[in-house]
């Protein structure tokens, strides 16, 4: 997965447009020191449900854990890790294959950094990650070096500059201040937007290479500096991790960047140059590395507490001074081989009993490391342990209502390649039938369940929470409560739904992570093993299964539930919601734009959100089938009216008008993106444009519902 929820997140409102998320984090910070107890009662269980929720093992669980964490799975790596996960899902009983797409790829050759202080003496870092006696798998030959995917290759020999997360904010700070940009090598700190952009925003700033460092400040009060040891013999970060990972340039688009809008197949026509990849180098490194580089920039420049941007400072020994320290060098050298190569999707099936509705439910395989115990393959465990429950079902002659797709996606560390491949070939299908789409990227890494997902779907995912027995006998949705205050995440970007969201296809992203007092989550690194998960992440692998029970559970409801069980009008508050958040912006622009047409659209929406909601009761207490069919065609293809064909300005892949990434997030996301980033921008005209066509998208929504 790409999208990672860390505690400097939760310290940092990046900017106005993602204030949502950031309240949402600042809240999961507090959570577990709250201490509410259980208020909510246990809702019983079908004898259907029964038998799924009790053949859901931990035990079988760490088993497929276990084999997805000892063997590299790097993209395009591993055509036996992807058939083996068929074979798992047809021995219990759904039709499974194998689907691949040709894509561009680059793997990694060689790289080297060298510090050049002006008195010539030089400090050369390692780069790699502390090979650990007590992890083996930190030790295999086969270990997948520390790099970036989609890197440009080049040597540059230059002056460096720290650029604080990368932000556009960032940069233009960095030119009021007056430090040259032009020519230097950027030093930028993880966390905030996506790598990618800042990548991105050195590159358009005229740096020539990059360098991107772990902070300390990710780890809230679990660092070595407050007396943690530091994993393998204590929760916190071990000193040498390292975050791999893709600089493609996600905002614009996912997906095989050779390839945009159709399938990669082995002879597609293919871009030259795409847009979304990087042309300077860059390379990640970890804190313990970061900390000379940044030292040698001290006293040079503006000070980092005289910078005044949230987020700019870490918790590292050095001021986070900008630079440039004259005559101090870095040499960076990267060098990627260029590939087109197969990438596999496995691909499982149940058809339902109704033709033309669907839920797909998905899971990246692919890893940056040899284990990816949390990312992905938590989620790969739990959904070949979700195939077996409903394989036992199946047995008994049972058949969902809705077809289901089963599916584990390659690729989607380097772009979503998988998915947006998969999705792009299956479009008019997808259109035709899909209902909803599941997924179940980082599924465990800490004890604390979270999710994010389109509005019609908060409802029925909140229920189904009632009917899961958590960690100390508490019921999940109590504990989901503690830790979220009750609050849903809006989609952005970063993992496999991205491709059907902005189809119109709506979505849930599933997962259970780290709270402020547990172990620290090496993402992408090679601690995210086996070895951590079982003795720091989730020893005894309960919460792998408490989530499988709670995915079973939710999927079993969407297929087999007579009427769909969406929530239509809670579509129509939360956009009322992030309208009054447009409100603040749009009052602080002139002249004040003028956002009736919208507001009046939305009012329209949630008439007939009403209406059907009533329908919808009316079919269930006569149990009309007709009527069933008609309310849920109706709650299958109202997001499609979301979508505009055009897409938003410069980036047509993004289609949805309610939601999508930030231009310069990348990972959170924006609320009516289209009018939202137009009034940043201070372009009123196109923010009137998209006022209009936003209204419009909701129309066509509220048209499909209407009775
Ligand atoms: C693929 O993954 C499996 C399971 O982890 C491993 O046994 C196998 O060696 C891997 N194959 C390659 C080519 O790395
Ligand atoms: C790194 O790889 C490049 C490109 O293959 C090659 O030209 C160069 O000699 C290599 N450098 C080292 C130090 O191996
Ligand atoms: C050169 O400067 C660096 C940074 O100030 C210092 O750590 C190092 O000891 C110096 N080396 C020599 C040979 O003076
Ligand atoms: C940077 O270092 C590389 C590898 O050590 C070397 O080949 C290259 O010539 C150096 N580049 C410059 C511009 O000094
Ligand atoms: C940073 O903010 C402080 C307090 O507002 C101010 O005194 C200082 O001049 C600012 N620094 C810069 C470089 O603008
Ligand atoms: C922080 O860095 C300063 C200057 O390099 C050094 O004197 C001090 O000992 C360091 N403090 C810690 C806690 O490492
Ligand atoms: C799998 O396909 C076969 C025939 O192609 C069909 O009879 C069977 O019902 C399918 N199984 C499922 C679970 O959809
Ligand atoms: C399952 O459904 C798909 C899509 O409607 C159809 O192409 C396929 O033939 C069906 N398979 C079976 C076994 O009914
Ligand atoms: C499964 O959970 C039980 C109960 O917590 C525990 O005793 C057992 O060790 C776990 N199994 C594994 C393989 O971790
Ligand atoms: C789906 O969940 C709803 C809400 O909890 C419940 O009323 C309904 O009975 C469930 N449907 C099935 C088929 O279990
Ligand atoms: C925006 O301005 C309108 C009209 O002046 C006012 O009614 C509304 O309360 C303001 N909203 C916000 C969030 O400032
Ligand atoms: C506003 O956006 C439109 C459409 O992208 C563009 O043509 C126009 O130049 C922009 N206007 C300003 C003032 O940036």
């Amino acid at each position: 997965m790409w999208f990672h929820i860390s505690r400097a997140q939760a310290l940092i409102i990046f900017s106005l447009f993602t204030w949502t998320k950031a309240c949402m984090h600042e809240r999961r910070m507090h959570s577990s020191l709250t201490g509410k107890r259980d208020t909510t009662p246990l809702q019983p269980l079908n004898p259907e449900e029964t038998i799924l929720v009790d053949s859901i093992s931990n035990t079988s669980i760490s088993e497929w854990s276990y084999y997805y964490t000892h063997g590299a799975h790097l993209a395009g790596k591993n055509q036996s890790m992807a058939e083996w996960t068929a074979e798992r899902w047809g021995e219990n009983g759904w039709n499974s294959s194998i689907v691949s797409y040709y894509v561009y790829l680059n793997y990694p050759v060689n790289k080297s950094l060298s510090l050049t202080y002006s008195n010539g003496s030089v400090y050369r870092p390692l780069l790699e990650e502390a090979v650990l006696s007590q992890d083996e798998t930190t030790g295999y030959p086969d270990a997948i070096p520390t790099f970036h995917g989609y890197s440009a290759s080049g040597s540059v020999d230059a002056e460096f500059v720290y650029v604080g997360r990368g932000q556009q904010v960032d940069f233009d700070r960095l030119v009021q201040l007056g430090v040259p940009l032009e020519g230097k090598i950027a030093i930028a700190q993880y966390g905030g937007p996506f790598r990618g952009l800042k990548v991105k925003n050195a590159q358009e700033k005229g740096m020539i290479g990059v360098i991107i460092f772990t902070d300390t400040a990710e780890d809230g009060d679990i660092t070595e500096a407050n007396g943690y040891a530091a994993y393998p013999d204590g929760p916190a970060r071990n000193p040498s991790s390292v975050q791999r990972g893709s600089v493609e340039f996600l905002s614009t688009y996912p997906g095989d960047p050779t390839t945009p809008g159709y399938p990669s197949k082995e002879d597609s026509p293919r871009v030259e140059n795409p847009e979304v990849l990087p042309h300077i180098p860059s390379i990640p490194i970890s804190y313990a590395n970061a900390i000379p580089i940044l030292a040698a920039l001290d006293g040079y420049g503006t000070a980092g507490n005289e910078v005044n941007r949230t987020g700019w400072v870490g918790k590292l020994n050095v001021s986070y001074s900008t630079g440039p320290a004259p005559g101090t060098t870095i040499n960076l050298s990267n060098f990627m081989e260029d590939t087109y190569a197969p990438i596999w999707d496995a691909i499982g099936v149940i058809n339902g009993t109704v033709g033309d509705e669907t839920i797909v439910i998905g899971n990246h395989r692919d890893a940056w490391i040899v284990g990816g115990a949390a990312d992905p393959n938590s989620g790969s465990a739990i959904l070949v342990e979700l195939s077996k429950a409903f394989g036992k079902l199946l047995s008994q002659g049972w058949k969902p209502k809705r077809n289901i797709i089963l599916a584990s996606w390659d690729g989607e560390e380097y772009g979503l390649l998988g998915s947006t491949e998969w999705v792009e070939e299956y479009i008019p299908w997808l259109t035709d039938t899909a209902v909803s789409y599941i997924n179940v990227d980082v599924g465990t890494s800490g004890p604390w369940p979270y999710i994010e997902a389109t509005p019609e779907l908060h409802s029925i995912a909140t229920d189904i929470m009632k009917k899961v027995l958590w960690k100390d006998a508490r019921n999940m949705y109590d504990v989901w409560l503690e830790y979220t205050q009750g609050s849903i995440g809006v989609l952005g970007s970063g993992s496999d739904y991205t491709s059907f969201v902005h189809r119109g296809i709506g979505s849930i992203d599933i997962s259970s992570g780290p709270g402020a007092t547990d172990p620290i989550y090496h993402y992408h690194s090679n601690f995210d093993s086996y070895h951590w998960m079982s003795t720091f992440g989730d020893p005894g692998f309960n919460i792998h299964k408490f989530t499988a029970q709670y995915v079973s559970l939710l999927v079993y409801n969407l297929t087999s539930q007579d009427a769909i069980p969406f929530d239509l009008p809670n579509y129509g508050i939360q956009m009322e919601s992030y309208y009054n958040d447009l409100l603040s912006l749009v009052n602080s622009t002139t002249p004040i734009l003028d956002t009736s047409a919208l507001q009046n659209a939305i009012q329209d929406f949630k008439t007939a959100a009403a209406e059907v909601e009533a329908q919808k009761e009316q079919a269930i207490s006569t149990n009309d089938p007709e009527l069933l069919t008609l309310v849920n065609h109706k709650f299958r293809d109202f997001q499609r009216g979301f979508v505009s064909q055009g897409g938003l300005p410069n980036r047509e892949f993004y289609r949805h008008l309610i939601f999508a990434p930030g231009l310069d997030t990348g990972y959170a996301p924006t609320t009516f993106p289209g009018i939202t980033e137009a009034l940043i921008a201070g372009n009123i005209s196109l923010a009137d444009e998209f006022v209009q066509k936003t209204a419009k998208a909701i129309l066509v929504a509220r048209d499909t519902i209407k009775t």
